[in-house]
Formats: C-alpha cells, structure tokens, sequence
C-alpha cells in the first residue's frame, strides 16, 4: 500500500506443525516499525504456535520469517532474542523464589547503549518499583504479567511478541495493563499482541490479523474491523 512503512517482521506462508499435527496452513502478516498489530482468534486457532513459529521455538516446516530483511526461519530462538526479538509467552514464566528485582537484574542485557535498566523498567512500571523485593511467587497475576513483561524489555528487543496478556486477569487489572502496553507503544517498541480480547487489543492495536483453524481470515485496521460486526461475528463469535 502507497505510504505504508516497510515491516521490520514478514511472515509468508508459514505452515507449522507439531509432529504430524499441522496447525497452521499458510499464515502470512507483516509488522512496520513501530506498530502495534494484533493477531485475533479464538482458543486453539493457532495464534501461540505462529509466535513459537516467529522465535524459532517451532520452526515452521515451509514458508519464511524475515527480520529487517535476514531470513530467520530455521534460526535457534536465542538468536532471534539476539536480534531484537523479545517473547513474552502465555505461561508468565517468572523465577517465583526471586525478587522482583532479581527477577529484572538478572535479564538485563548491555547490548547498546541506551539500552533497559532496571531503573528505566521501574519508571515505566513503578508498580514494580513498589514491589521490588516481594519474590516473584508472591505477586498477584496482573504483577506476575507486568515482571514478565518488564523481564522481557531487559533484553532490549526492539520487537515484543506479547502472547494473551490479558488472559486470566480481572477487569480492571487489564485496564491497568492496557495503559501499561499503551506506553511501550509511545516508547516506540513495535508490538504484535496474541489475543482473544477484542476490547483489549483494539485499545492498543493499529491493525488487526484474525486467525481461524491456522488461517488469516481477516486483515485491517482497526477502525475497519471495529466497524465490521460480521467478521467479529464470524471468526470471535461477539
Ligand atoms: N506442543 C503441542 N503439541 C501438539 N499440539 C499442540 C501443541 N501446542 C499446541 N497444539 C495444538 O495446536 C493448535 C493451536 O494451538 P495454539 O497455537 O496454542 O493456539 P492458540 O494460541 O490460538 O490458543 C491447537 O489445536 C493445539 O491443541
Ligand atoms: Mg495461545
């Protein structure tokens, strides 16, 4: 499209299994600099699988993900993290027996200059400043979601692959977490969000990608989507 900025992350055609259960059948989407897109879907529908896909977890068997132009389809994980790739998965794996600050100091990567610090986190999240020597065992879910994600920034990716992190957590606790997600964004990370929030993610998101059975059904901007009640309908049963 004329004046859209070229994405830093392309996805083309990525067929991923598990063994012999294919999962997904042909996804294709694309991240420009600094945007927020969402991928929507329903539980099962594939949407973990294509960010294991993007991070080298589970490599996809054919297709291609590129990242600021290199091909990283078949790279180990811990490269793509090294290249600016940051992963916040589902299952909020932070240490339980360690500090809040631990949980941070311990992720922090001096790659560049300028990078995260576990002051700048706390700035960002001075909910976290708060709670810093609470062991992360001991932090409510909407917490544990905010460690997890403030871990993650400690490796300075310049793209957050954020998978359900509204999942599980009150009301007003994802509010707190949209506002959260909503100053990265203004921060300047480029963020792909996971989701079956839909007020959530068109909170945060520029566009939208709906996943059904492995494949992208759906692909607008927000606003598009938002004014689209049969897709919603179809594909979100809202
Ligand atoms: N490790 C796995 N082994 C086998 N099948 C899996 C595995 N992980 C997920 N699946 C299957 O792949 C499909 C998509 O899962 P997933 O990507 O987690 O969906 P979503 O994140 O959209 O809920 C589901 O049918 C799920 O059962
Ligand atoms: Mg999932």
């Amino acid at each position: 499209m004329a004046g859209r900025p070229e994405p830093i992350l392309v996805v083309e055609d990525i067929h991923t299994a598990y063994g012999l259960s294919r999962v997904l059948f042909g996804v294709s989407l694309g991240v420009a600099p600094g945007e927020c897109v969402c991928l929507l879907g329903r539980n099962g529908v594939g949407k973990t699988t294509t960010m294991r896909s993007i991070m080298g977890l589970t490599p996809p068997t054919s297709g291609r993900v590129a990242w600021k132009g290199h091909d990283i389809t078949r790279e180990a994980p811990f490269r793509a993290a090294g290249l600016g790739i940051g992963f916040v998965p589902e299952d909020r794996r932070i240490f339980s027996d360690l500090t809040v600050w631990e949980n941070l100091d311990v992720a922090e990567r001096r790659t560049r200059p300028g990078g995260f610090t576990t002051e700048r986190v706390f700035e960002l999240f001075p909910a976290l400043r708060q709670l810093r020597d609470r062991p992360g065992g001991f932090l409510s879910g909407g917490e544990q979601q905010m460690l997890t994600i403030a871990r993650t920034l400690m490796g300075n990716p310049e793209l957050l692959l954020l998978d359900e992190p509204s999942e599980g957590l009150a009301p007003l606790v994802v509010d707190h977490l949209q506002a959260q997600i909503g100053r990265l964004k203004a921060e300047g990370l480029t963020i792909l969000l996971a989701e079956q929030n839909v007020d959530f993610s068109l909170a945060l998101a520029d566009r939208v990608y709906v996943l059904e059975k492995g494949h992208i059904r759906y692909e607008g901007s927000s606003r598009e989507f938002r004014e689209n009640a049969a897709i919603r309908q179809q594909y979100l049963a809202l």
